[in-house]
């Protein structure tokens, strides 16, 4: 180590030109050993101001063990971009703690609890991206769905709006297992979406919104693993298939945007979902027809909504009844 110091000393003397030769040098000297035990650290003390105690704790922190403290410095440098950026539109938020990408993930954390996955579980489960960006609505999702697993919520998956597929293919590769309907018209809005909308809300709807999309291209894109995932093309919510009476849901995910198809899916969905079962209104704070259906639905129900902040602003509502009687 006896290199150590006087190259410090050089590094120093930039940074630090302000500070006389006794102070460097009790600072080399804390850097080249232990600075927790080291026992300049006092000297130190006395002579520099706290904020600088600190940033040359780090500083010693990383040159005394590089290969594992240079990782962090560059996902905090990652921070401070974002920081620079938080007040303009360029700003897209980082990742939770659980995320090994994140500055404060605990890996140690994530060994106790599972992290975004359900622990001491042997299924391969994947969480895909969602495009274009939104990170906050990929987590969301896929703590629910762990939640929906950890818990053993009884039930098929359901999706009324699915465009390219995206959501589709996080909630089919995260689950797998499970059986997941997918509603869409696969043509986007249609003429009978547009007279409804404006009908049920008085606001203007363009036709043929969200049409640059197929049944196939969806099919395509999301790959999937098994035979659980199931197409119903049609405006809904005429494209319900009889025999759905039957079945029971853990998890139903609204995403079509508009008046109707919501309210007609919550009406048919809510009392078929398990207790403790999830739904998942997107939009609920940028639609105002997807906001009204759950408003009016959840009017005179048990459950509150409950805001959710990714990008267009989701609907939370967990099932407080259990397969309460099928009166809608
Ligand atoms: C915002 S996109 C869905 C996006 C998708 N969930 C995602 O995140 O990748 C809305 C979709 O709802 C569909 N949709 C709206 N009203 C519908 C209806 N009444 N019946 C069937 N599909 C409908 C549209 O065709 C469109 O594909």
């Amino acid at each position: 180590m006896g290199f150590v110091k006087p190259t410090i000393l050089q590094i120093l003397e930039g940074p630090f030109k302000e500070y006389q030769w006794p102070q460097l040098d009790a600072l080399a000297r804390c850097m080249s050993s232990d600075f927790g035990r080291c026992r300049h650290k006092l000297n130190l003390v006395e002579m520099l101001p706290y904020k600088e105690i600190i940033m040359i704790q780090k500083i010693a922190k990383l040159v005394r063990n590089p290969k594992k403290n240079i990782p962090l410095v560059i996902k905090v440098m990652q921070q401070q971009m974002c920081l620079l950026f938080q007040n303009t539109s360029f700003f897209m938020q980082g990742q939770m703690d659980i995320n090994p990408k994140s500055r404060w993930y605990r890996d140690d954390f994530r060994k106790l609890t599972g992290g975004f996955y359900p622990k001491n579980d042997d299924k391969n489960r994947q969480i895909c991206n969602l495009k274009p960006w939104d990170n906050t609505r990929r987590d969301m999702l896929a703590l629910l769905l762990r939640t929906i697993v950890e818990k053993k919520i009884k039930g098929d998956i359901v999706e009324v709006g699915v465009y390219k597929g995206y959501t589709a293919k996080l909630i089919h590769y995260y689950m797998p297992e499970r059986k997941l309907h997918l509603f869409d018209t696969f043509e986007g809005f249609t003429e009978t979406s547009v007279i409804a909308e404006k009908k049920d809300t008085n606001f203007s709807i363009p036709k043929g919104h969200f049409a640059d999309t197929s049944i196939d291209r969806v099919k395509g894109y999301i790959s999937q693993q098994n035979s659980n995932v199931l197409y119903y093309k049609g405006y809904f919510p005429e494209s319900i298939p009889g025999d759905f009476d039957k079945l029971k849901f853990a998890f139903v995910h609204f995403d079509a945007d508009l008046y109707e198809p919501t309210l007609e899916g919550l009406k048919f969905f809510y009392p078929r979902i398990s207790l403790n079962g999830m739904i998942v209104i997107h939009d609920y704070n940028t639609w105002p027809g997807a906001r009204k259906a759950v408003d009016d639905f959840f009017s005179d129900k048990k459950e509150l909504p409950i805001p959710m902040p990714d990008k267009s602003g989701s609907a939370l509502i967990v099932k407080q009844d259990n397969l309460t009687s099928l009166t809608n």
